[in-house]
């Protein structure tokens, strides 16, 4: 029997991290989990034990920790690639605390290279996102589009980020910038965890639906596009999870780093959104068209012919099986808030 080669996942149990321990698992791989648990549920991992059906090994600490990170490598051995999820994600809340951010986005890369220098472990995949490109000049946006003047200091800690690691010449790397990841695995055991009153689109629609929020706003109609509201490039998190084995297993194979975009090369309005998950769904959503929110760009999805053909690697999922497994998630979360 082939021994699983380890994978230290930190961040691994959030959104996007726990969805790819999965992908990571049923892929060959021995996903290890770093997580401070600030913004996720131990809950979780159970969960994902019982999906892949095995014990996971989890190091609860902070990735700014050096003695800390130092003493997983040294306790796991072998590890062969680090996924780097952990870091705070809120871009409304970065605006307001960007000292908090820039100290856990960038100082955690910092420390985290640092470390993987000392042991000698050449290859990191990073999660960046499609806000580094700003308001693009042309759709869909190209890994080749320029950075744009950060909007946020979230936005500025994923272009440091970048840099820090295009410039590093001791590791390898990947940057995978993505889109907007939608959805929850299709077991409804693991999904997105919002904290608070939740800023993204589909957790809103999903506690709209289960009458944990009264109202979705949907924010503008009179933008130039198809149906006058916004249109992004939404990805099902499953698929935005395995285009991480994809970006490890390139690593290996061709040892140069390189970047890409992951989305599914086509944009949906936020009304056709909502009206998919009353459709799959079943289901009435209380809605109602308001005033445009601000520094949201109209239109931006991802060019993703470098990814298809380099990664080997494209969405499979549909817009209508995230929304479907979004709502799966949601009742599951609503039914043990009830019980
Ligand atoms: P998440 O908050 O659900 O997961 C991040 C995990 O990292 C959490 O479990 C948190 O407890 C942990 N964490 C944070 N700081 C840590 C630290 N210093 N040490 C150890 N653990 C720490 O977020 P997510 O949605 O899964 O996002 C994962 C990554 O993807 C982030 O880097 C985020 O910026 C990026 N990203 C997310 C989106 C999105 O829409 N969700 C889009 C583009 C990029
Ligand atoms: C999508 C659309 C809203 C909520 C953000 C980050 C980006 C990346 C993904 C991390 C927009 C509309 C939303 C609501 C609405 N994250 N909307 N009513 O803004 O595209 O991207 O998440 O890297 O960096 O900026 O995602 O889900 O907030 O919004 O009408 O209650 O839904 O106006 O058009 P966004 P979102």
């Amino acid at each position: 029997m082939s021994v699983r080669k380890k994978i230290l996942v930190t961040g691994g149990a959030g959104y996007i991290g726990s969805h790819t321990v999965v992908s990571l698992f049923e892929s060959g791989y021995m996903p290890i989990i770093v997580d401070s648990f600030e913004n996720s549920e131990k809950f979780i991992i159970s969960n994902l034990e019982e999906i892949i059906g095995c014990n996971l090994q989890v190091h609860e600490g902070d990735c700014n920790d050096a003695e800390f990170l130092k003493g997983v490598f040294d306790l796991e051995q072998n590890i062969e690639g680090v996924i780097h999820f952990a870091a705070y994600k809120s871009v409304n809340e970065s605006v307001i605390y960007p000292d908090k951010y820039y100290k856990n986005n960038v100082g955690s890369l910092e420390v985290l290279l640092d470390v993987m220098k000392e042991k000698s472990i050449n290859n990191i995949v990073f999660s960046s996102s499609c806000t580094v490109y700003g308001l693009p000049d042309n759709l869909p946006v190209t890994e080749k589009s320029p950075f744009k003047k950060p909007e946020t200091p979230y936005g500025h800690t994923k272009q440091i980020c970048e840099n820090l690691l295009s410039d590093n010449e001791d590791v390898l790397s990947v940057i995978l910038r993505y889109f907007n990841p939608i959805g929850a695995h299709p077991s409804g055991k693991i999904g997105e965890l919002p904290i608070g009153t939740p800023n993204n689109l589909v957790p809103f629609i999903t506690q709209t639906a289960a009458g944990w929020q009264n109202k979705l706003l949907v924010f503008g109609n009179d933008y130039e596009t198809r149906d006058g509201s916004c249109i992004r490039d939404f990805i099902h998190v499953m698929d935005l999870a395995h285009s991480h084995v994809k970006a490890l297993e390139f690593l290996f194979n061709n040892k140069v780093s390189s970047v890409f975009n992951v989305g599914t090369g086509k944009g949906n309005s936020v009304l056709e959104l909502v009206n998919s998950f009353e459709k799959v769904n079943n289901l009435k959503l209380n809605y109602e068209i308001a005033p445009r929110r601000e520094g949201d760009i109209a239109e931006i999805y991802a060019e993703t012919t470098k990814v298809n053909n380099d990664l080997d690697w494209k969405s499979i999922y549909t817009i209508d099986d995230a929304l479907k497994d979004a709502w799966s998630w949601q009742k599951k979360l609503k039914k043990e808030k009830d019980e």
